[in-house]
């Protein structure tokens, strides 16, 4: 079936003055009746030539009540176009370097083994984060480890700030229902972006305004900051176009997945269908995009933990790109976001990764038979990668203190000839009389290549 978005645009060049019937833009001025007309040409409809067809799209996006009048969302918002391959073809090789940076990366994390218990410390944690970050956009001022608390069932905030708890109840909800699709087909529906929103709101009664009901298109003209949505009787057909567009993985590539997310989430702030909680519904459709998409979800909610670090820019992009209609500013900085919270994201990784191998390391190449080898492999075990002092060897641990006598410091005989025998080794490296490090970086089987200087 022919595109109708374009002619859906057309309609804005209908005469002043108001509204027309499904069955009238043939009263257009001639420019706009023959742009309208050629979107139909072909289609024989009987005495009108376009008038039937057009008559399917306009009571197909909205109703069958009156549509177009040229003040709205061709004047008032074109940027409102869903062409998002107008978009993407402004973006320049810096932007496709950086996207380009974050899928493999994506890929990178999705293949790397990690012990169960600690995949799953990370994915609670990120949980926590996105969950803590969404909020605090929105001016919730919990902690991370409140929020843990709350997850974890063993925080209760007094009742002067039981909303933040229930806020933040609210968005762990939305996370987990977005997780019971995955395995699935996209599933991305007006109704579900409703529930999503019924869900954000649930049980916020007291803050919100009268005219705010929870999962339901405003009925009143409204805004956030100097922004004016789109006039209420467009929301409807907004949203159903916005799900036609972003709902569906058109392909199998991350990076237009990323793309994806990050602009649909522009565009439902754009779009601002809900009297309240717009923001935190539009990050957890991205969110929803990203995980569908085969974004793992500790990364999948590094997007939204930007977002509240760098909150002010946040809203300066979107100010930026609803002032303009411009979206790439907007792209930009969320891919740069994303690509830093990914390589830290690595790098945590690769934390857990050396912790592993290091330990497995340390059992191979030290004997573990009586008492002083698994003392000694207790001080490998402990000792950091920074230097240390011997006399603080003592204080890093009940055990280290147990095994070399608290006070005893630089003098107990047991520990330097632990050191030795480490040294002898090559696990760990010392300098002078007094410092000593564990050498971890042996470990690295392919080190950056050092820059020497003259
Ligand atoms: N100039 C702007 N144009 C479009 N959208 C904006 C603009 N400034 C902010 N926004 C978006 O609107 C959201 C605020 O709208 P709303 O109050 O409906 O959502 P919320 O979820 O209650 O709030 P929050 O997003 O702060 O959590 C912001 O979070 C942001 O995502
Ligand atoms: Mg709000």
């Amino acid at each position: 079936m022919t595109d109708p978005w374009p002619a859906l645009q057309d309609l804005a060049e209908l005469p002043d003055g108001g509204w027309v019937t499904p069955s009238g833009p043939e009263r257009a001025n001639t420019r706009s009746a023959a742009r309208i007309g050629s979107h139909f040409r072909g289609q024989k409809d009987g005495r009108n030539p376009y008038g039937c067809a057009m008559q399917r799209i306009i009571t197909r996006h909205f109703g069958d009540t009156m549509v177009a009048d040229r003040k709205l969302i061709c004047e008032t918002h074109p940027h409102l176009d869903f062409d998002l391959q107008r978009i993407i073809g402004k973006l320049v090789w810096s932007d496709w370097l950086t996207l380009g940076e974050c899928c493999s990366k994506i890929d990178h994390i999705c293949g790397v083994p990690l012990a169960p218990h600690v995949a799953e410390q990370l994915h609670r944690l990120s949980l926590i984060r996105g969950t803590q970050a969404t909020t605090a956009i929105e001016g919730n001022t919990l902690s991370e480890e409140q929020v843990q608390g709350i997850h974890d069932g063993s925080l209760k905030l007094p009742p002067s700030q039981a909303y933040m708890q229930r806020e933040v109840e609210n968005i762990i909800v939305a996370h987990n229902r977005i997780l019971q699709g995955l395995g699935q087909p996209e599933n991305l529906s007006v109704d579900f972006i409703r529930d999503l929103n019924r869900q954000v709101l649930k049980d916020l009664g007291g803050l919100l305004e009268d005219h705010v009901v929870p999962g339901e298109f405003s009925t009143k003209p409204h805004g956030v900051a100097n922004y004016r949505a789109p006039r209420p009787e467009f929301l409807e057909a907004l949203s159903v176009r916005f799900v036609e567009t972003f709902g569906q993985r058109h392909e199998a590539e991350m990076a237009s997945n990323i793309i994806r997310a990050v602009l649909a989430h522009l565009y439902f702030v754009w779009i601002h269908p809900f009297g309240d909680g717009n923001g935190r519904t539009g990050r957890l459709i991205e969110h929803y995009i990203l995980v569908h998409s085969g974004v793992p979800t500790p990364a999948a909610h590094l997007l939204v933990h930007h977002y509240n670090k760098t909150r002010s820019l946040y809203q300066a992009e979107l100010r930026k790109a609803s002032d303009t209609g411009e979206a790439l500013g907007f792209i930009r900085y969320a891919l740069g976001g994303f690509a830093d919270g990914l390589r830290s994201h690595i790098e945590v990784i690769q934390q857990h990764q050396l912790d592993v191998a290091w330990r497995d390391y340390i059992h191979e190449r030290c004997p573990h038979k009586t008492e002083t080898d698994k003392r000694r492999i207790d001080l490998m075990l402990t000792l950091p990668v920074e230097w240390i002092n011997r006399r603080d060897i003592p204080l890093l641990s009940a055990r280290m203190g147990a095994h070399y006598g608290l006070g005893t410091g630089a003098r107990s005989k047991a520990m330097t000839r632990d050191i030795n025998k480490l040294r002898e080794l090559k696990l760990v490296e010392t300098s002078g009389r007094n410092r000593v490090r564990a050498r971890r970086e042996i470990m690295l089987a392919c080190p950056r290549p050092r820059t020497y200087t003259s």
